[in-house]
């Protein structure tokens, strides 16, 4: 087998059918997919919904066109006939409640990362979107840009060998403002769901795990997790060390060392700007660049991803699956009590 990186075999975003899209939340990461989808593909906002009127009418002013309604609730958007896919980006605290509502309207859901607050209610959430037959995804974007196209493909071929450990980290200093959602225990904060789900759906995508061994860090003032490592034991007999923080920077990068090779994904890990192939013997085999504007322009693939999908009849991704996404739910589950507890 050929040890090089092979190429992306993503077709662009504009190529991919055109939806009709409903925003609930319009805050941060909603403007950048904003942004992202009108940059990107050929697809439309359709309606907006927030708590305040004023707020829907702002996004739609930047994001929207003169057909986009604006609406001062969530349900509005859920139940307008001519959208055809919600995206949920409140904090994670209101995921799983909108999620079970779009999909009892009958609406196609992309729900932002972390799919909800725990196992519990993401499993909830799959078996309602299995019920009722609607496309549901978890927006782990990091997968369904080039990069992580051409990761799963390493993965695949088997030109690693066999894995012996990963390693993958997300540490981003957020400014200490202990009434952010960041901080906020109601809202699902600490870094294990918001940044610690990046390492943790890395580390899933190359080995599920099958158990966790060990997790310790530190907790906030507001009882949120700031910092945390984790050692997990893989069902491939690897093991992964995991680490992430609110309160610090870290690499942000991650790497997969194989019995043949080793890859090693640059800073971000949620956009890799560069992959690295080396042999076994440390030496550099093949490299590939990966550039973007700014990481938000990545979220428009994995708007085309769903459009994809929902152009192919399909009700799950096959690259964000939701057996995926409900194995991370019980990774960061066990880690969360471990921290808990350590
Ligand atoms: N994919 C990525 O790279 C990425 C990056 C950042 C965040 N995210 C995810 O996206 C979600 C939202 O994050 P964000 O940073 O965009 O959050 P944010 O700006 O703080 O909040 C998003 C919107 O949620 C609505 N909202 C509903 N209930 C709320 C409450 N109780 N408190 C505050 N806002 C509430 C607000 O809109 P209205 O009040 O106007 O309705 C707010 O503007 C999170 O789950 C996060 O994990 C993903």
């Amino acid at each position: 087998m050929p040890l090089v990186l092979p190429a992306s075999t993503l077709q662009h975003p504009r190529k991919a059918p055109a939806l009709n899209w409903g925003i609930l939340g319009p805050g941060w990461i909603a403007a950048e997919f904003g942004h992202s989808l009108n940059t990107l593909t050929r697809s439309r906002i359709s309606a907006v919904g927030s708590r305040s009127f004023e707020r829907s009418e702002q996004f739609v002013k930047r994001y929207g066109d003169s057909a986009t309604r604006v609406y001062d609730s969530y349900t509005q958007v859920i139940e307008d006939p001519a959208v055809d896919v919600i995206y949920i980006a409140v904090p994670h605290s209101g995921h799983a409640d909108l999620a079970m509502q779009a999909i009892s309207a009958g609406k196609h859901v992309l729900v932002e990362k972390p799919m909800t607050l725990n196992a519990k209610q993401t499993r909830q959430v799959i078996d309602a979107g299995r019920a009722a037959g609607v496309f549901v995804m978890e927006g782990m974007w990091s997968r369904l840009l080039p990069v992580g196209n051409v990761i799963q493909q390493v993965i695949a071929s088997g030109m690693l060998g066999r894995i012996i450990s990963i390693h993958a980290d997300f540490g981003a200093k957020f400014p200490e403002d202990l009434t952010s959602r960041i901080y906020d225990p109601a809202l699902g904060g600490g870094a294990l769901l918001d940044v610690g789900i990046y390492p943790i759906a890395f580390s899933v995508m190359v080995s599920p795990a099958k158990e966790l061994l060990h997790a310790s860090g530190r907790m906030t003032q507001t009882g949120v997790d700031a910092s945390f490592t984790a050692v997990l034991s893989n069902d491939d007999g690897s093991t992964a060390n995991i680490f992430s923080s609110i309160e610090t920077d870290s690499p942000q990068a991650a790497w997969i060392a194989g019995t043949e090779a080793s890859l090693e994904v640059e800073r971000p890990i949620y956009a890799g700007s560069k992959l690295v192939l080396r042999g076994s013997d440390g030496s550099i085999l093949d490299t590939q660049k990966f550039t973007q504007d700014s990481p938000a322009r990545g979220l428009g693939w994995e708007a085309a991803h769903v459009a994809w999908c929902l152009g192919e009849g399909l009700t799950e991704s096959p690259v964000m699956p939701l057996d995926e996404s409900l194995a991370i739910a019980v990774t960061m589950d066990q880690i969360a009590t471990d921290l808990r507890r350590n």
